[in-house]
């Protein structure tokens, strides 16, 4: 005899998104608020560290000033693209948590770039299947973007973040005191983000984008820091009120650019970044919206214009190579990674969008060789 349970449950979540700057002052209490008495197991990516090799002694002296019980001194753990190549810094982090017996009312508290917050936050939602993780970004993109968000992975089998999981951080502290020690090159790259976001979601913060674009591109760090914030919260009310956090249907609306992006990543072995490789993917995106005539050319215009104004290369050779066969399996990679029906998510004005299910090779071709004939000679120069 068949028999059925068929039940169902909802689980609710807080996402803690914080802006401050210089969290390690002492009269600053958030950090000290949110572990009280619990066990704190810190790790700090090795290139902040190469650049402000003070937060180490910071961290401490503050743990030491408010009694936060700091399991050891800071990890200092490879960050970049490089963490999430194989299992070496997840491994790194879950022996950690190990040794330090960190459980599920104890913290990981990760400092660090996109990429080792991807990584360690995958070991910290493993371990003991899950303990609780505070994220401080110290890059434009991850406080606009990656650390505000609900996912965690790494790199496998060549394809961008094949291992990771859907787990949303106990906190995220954004100290815009990180963004001093950035390179130009990654100050520039959280930017991308920002314009992804306003240009799906809010045409006023895209004119301001454009207002202060030159300032943006010189490294003004004050309005840097305003268009963080406001990328950070349009990322963060889109995964808590969107419908959709951990992407089950087939659709990834914030994902403007990322399928040509990942692609271009994996196909330069990592030599372009996130952020430069997600321009040229907005560039290859807004431009097959326009030959679909979804979007007009003037629009499209003003999206190309504000990325190279704020400093982005706009080709890049991955895109033609095998005659572009190569960035056109990207689509499908991009397809199976969420499973279903391919959706792209394309602009139609400044500030909304909708879906197409198929992109003819032949569409994406002809924009590339438009990109190249436009945008290599300066690619050239520039490299
Ligand atoms: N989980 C998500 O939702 C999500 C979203 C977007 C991007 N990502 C991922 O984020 C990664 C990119 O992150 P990113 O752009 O922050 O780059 P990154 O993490 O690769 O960091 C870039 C470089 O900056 C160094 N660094 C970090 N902080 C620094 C500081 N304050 N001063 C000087 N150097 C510093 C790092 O060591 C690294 O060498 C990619 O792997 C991407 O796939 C994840
Ligand atoms: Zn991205």
């Amino acid at each position: 005899m068949n028999s059925r349970l068929d039940l169902s449950f909802v689980v609710s979540y807080r996402h803690q998104i914080f802006f401050t700057e210089n969290a390690f002052a002492v009269k600053n209490t958030i950090l000290k608020e949110l572990v009280g008495v619990a066990k704190v197991l810190p790790i700090i990516d090795a290139g902040l560290v190469a650049t402000s090799p003070a937060v180490v002694s910071e961290l401490i002296e503050y743990a030491k000033a408010h009694q936060i019980k700091l399991t050891r001194a800071p990890i200092i753990l490879t960050g970049g693209e490089e963490c999430k190549k194989d299992q070496t810094v997840v491994n790194a982090v879950l022996a950690a948590i190990e040794e330090d017996a960190i459980c599920r009312h104890s913290y990981v508290l990760v400092i660090g770039g996109g990429a080792l917050l991807d990584a360690a936050g995958f070991a910290s939602s493993i371990a003991h299947r899950g303990v609780r993780l505070i994220r401080m970004p110290s890059t434009t993109l991850s406080q606009a973007d990656a650390g505000v968000g609900v996912k965690n992975g790494i790199n496998a089998f060549q394809k961008k973040n094949f291992t990771g999981t859907f787990s949303p951080p106990y906190a995220v502290i954004n100290d815009f005191a990180f963004l001093k020690s950035l390179s130009p090159k990654n100050l520039r790259d959280g930017l991308v983000e920002a314009v992804k976001v306003a240009l799906l979601k809010d045409p006023e913060f895209f004119k301001s984008l454009e207002k202060d674009s030159r300032e943006l591109a010189a490294g003004n760090l004050t309005l840097i820091s305003a268009c963080i914030r406001r990328s950070a919260e349009l990322h963060a009310l889109h995964i808590t009120q969107g419908g959709d956090p951990f992407e089950l249907g087939s659709s990834r609306p914030l994902d403007l650019g990322h399928w040509v992006a990942h692609k271009c990543e994996t196909l330069s072995k990592y030599r372009l970044s996130h952020g430069e490789a997600v321009a040229i993917g907005l560039a290859v995106d807004v431009l097959c919206a326009r030959e679909l005539g979804l979007f007009s050319k003037s629009e499209s215009e003003r999206v190309i214009d504000l990325l190279v104004r704020l400093g982005f290369q706009l080709y890049t050779p991955e895109l033609e190579i095998n005659h572009g066969d190569s960035l056109m399996q990207g689509l499908e990679e991009f397809r199976e990674h969420l499973g279903g029906q391919l959706t792209l998510i394309l602009p139609t004005v400044i500030g909304q969008s909708t879906h197409v299910h198929s992109l003819s090779s032949e569409v994406v071709k002809k924009v590339t060789a438009e990109l190249g004939h436009r945008f290599s000679s300066s690619c050239a120069v520039l490299s």
